[in-house]
């Protein structure tokens, strides 16, 4: 069966106290909505529809470089109404996955199970037993433990509110049965609204209802406020963590390492505290990451040493390389094997080549560097000339002194040694000495200027 995700999105969130709509609000650097869609994403489905209401400025202007429909729900009627807005534009013959922008973590392979589990034309029913089920739909079974319908907490009588199994929400159906019981159903209730989970009842007299369950409670929750934001964040950063340190990394505080994004790791990596990672990254064996550093889409490659507060983004780190500490790699940069960046050293769009050291505050930009190229302390590269951007090349066995200024375009070429304080602008050639200081003058009993005497007004 072709599927279609809903994805509901409408309500107001008043708790976060936010202007911003409670699903666009981040957890582990990606909006809870986005989330959702990246889990429903791996099932293929022919078509994602969010309804939304509250906000929907803001999650239309989120969600315009994707495929998505948005349907708009004016009045949050309930969550029966919700899924009847998205109806429209899906048809009949799709199987329907109704999934909450404010349940973000989510998984696939849940997802996959639900899809698997639902009866053809009945209802597939993801639901969890809770120490706690305080202010959920409670699961009603009948004696062959059938489900027969659900009940929501404030319409559940005493003997209902005892039970521990309740509705997550999640479910799925055909698109058409769907549309038929949500025709039927009303807002007699306790709280006036139409309820999805009224067709649970209508289903479990026909074609039925079964129920699977996910794996882990956090895939399920749900958040309403700050805090629960908050507590999420945490468990699943705990979760990540755990994960690593089962794939044999070594995390020197489980707590202190926060993942906005993919990580990949292989075994025998060290990671130090409070380490941020985002997008995608992936960490080569043995490779040492230092505390205080966040690394941003990059390579860091096999027993390469990361030092404390460094940071890394869209760049590639070789073998054996040492960057850092306080050390800025740029987007576009390409650190060779065994290369060697130290402290207060930026690099963008530049290529080093194996062995070549940049080891003091520097700055190379646009550059492209050769193997083992000795870069001294606080060279420059003058790569901007204030409209446009040049190039700098330096060829395998340089040397640059130290308080160079290169200024683009140019050339140091191969073995060529450029004398400290130099300020480079015209190309070097191979295997010479370029100097530009001026000779060192001396001038005997030399008088410093003295302060003028003030007169007295
Ligand atoms: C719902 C379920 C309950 C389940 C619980 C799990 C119903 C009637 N009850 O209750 O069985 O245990 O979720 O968390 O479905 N929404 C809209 N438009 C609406 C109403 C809701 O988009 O008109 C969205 C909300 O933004 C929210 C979600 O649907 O993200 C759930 O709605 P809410 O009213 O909070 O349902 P619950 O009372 O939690
Ligand atoms: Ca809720």
């Amino acid at each position: 069966m072709p599927l279609s995700v809903v994805i509901l999105a409408a309500g107001k969130g008043t708790r976060m106290r936010s202007k911003l709509p409670k699903v666009l609000h981040p957890i582990a650097g990606r909006s809870m909505l986005e989330h959702v869609i990246h889990s429903a994403e791996q099932l293929h489905p022919e078509q994602f529809v969010v309804v939304a209401g509250h906000g929907i400025d803001q999650v239309r202007q989120q969600l315009s470089e994707t495929n998505v429909t948005i349907v708009e729900q004016a009045q949050q009627l309930g969550t029966g109404h919700a899924v009847d807005q998205a109806l429209p534009v899906i048809e009949d013959n799709h199987q329907v996955l109704v999934l909450y922008g404010d349940v973000p973590l989510i998984e696939t392979s849940t997802l996959r199970q639900l899809l698997a589990t639902q009866p053809e034309s009945g209802i597939g029913l993801l639901t969890v037993k809770l120490n706690n089920p305080t202010g959920y739909g409670r699961i009603i079974r009948d004696s062959a433990d059938s489900i027969t319908a659900i009940v929501e907490q404030k319409d559940a009588t005493e003997e209902q509110l005892k039970v521990n199994e309740v509705n997550t929400g999640i479910l799925c159906a055909q698109a058409k049965s769907l549309k038929a019981w949500l025709s039927n159903i009303d807002n007699n209730n306790a709280q006036g609204e139409y309820y999805l989970t009224d067709c649970i009842a209508m289903a479990a007299q026909g074609a039925g209802v079964k129920a699977c369950h996910p794996l882990s409670e956090i895939e399920v929750e749900g958040v309403n406020s700050r805090v629960q934001l908050a507590s999420l964040e945490r468990r699943y950063q705990a979760a990540k963590a755990e994960q690593l340190l089962q794939q044999g990394v070594t995390l020197i505080d489980p707590a202190r390492l926060d993942i906005r994004g993919e990580l990949n790791c292989a075994s025998d990596v060290l990671i130090d505290v409070n380490v941020i990672i985002e997008g995608r990254v992936n960490i080569e064996s043995g490779a040492v990451i230092g505390a205080n550093v966040i690394l941003k889409d990059c390579v860091v490659g096999a027993d390469s040493q990361v030092k404390p507060n460094t940071m890394i983004e869209q760049a590639q780190i070789g073998k054996a390389c040492s960057v850092g500490p306080f050390a800025r790699i740029r987007p576009g940069t390409i650190l060779e094997d065994e290369a060697f960046i130290g402290n207060f050293v930026e690099v963008k769009k530049t290529t080093l080549g194996r062995g070549s050291k940049a080891s003091h505050l520097t700055y190379l930009g646009d550059a492209d560097v050769g193997q083992g190229v000795n870069i001294g302390a606080g060279v420059i590269t003058c790569n901007y000339d204030g409209a446009n951007k040049y190039k700098t090349v330096i060829e395998d066995g340089a040397f640059i002194g130290s308080d160079c200024q290169l200024v683009a375009p140019v050339n140091v070429g191969k073995n060529a040694t450029v004398g400290a304080g130099t300020t480079v602008t015209k190309d070097v050639q191979a295997e010479e000495l370029c100097i530009s200081r001026t000779p060192q003058k001396h001038i005997s009993g030399w008088q410093r200027p003295v302060k003028k005497v003030k007169e007295e007004q």
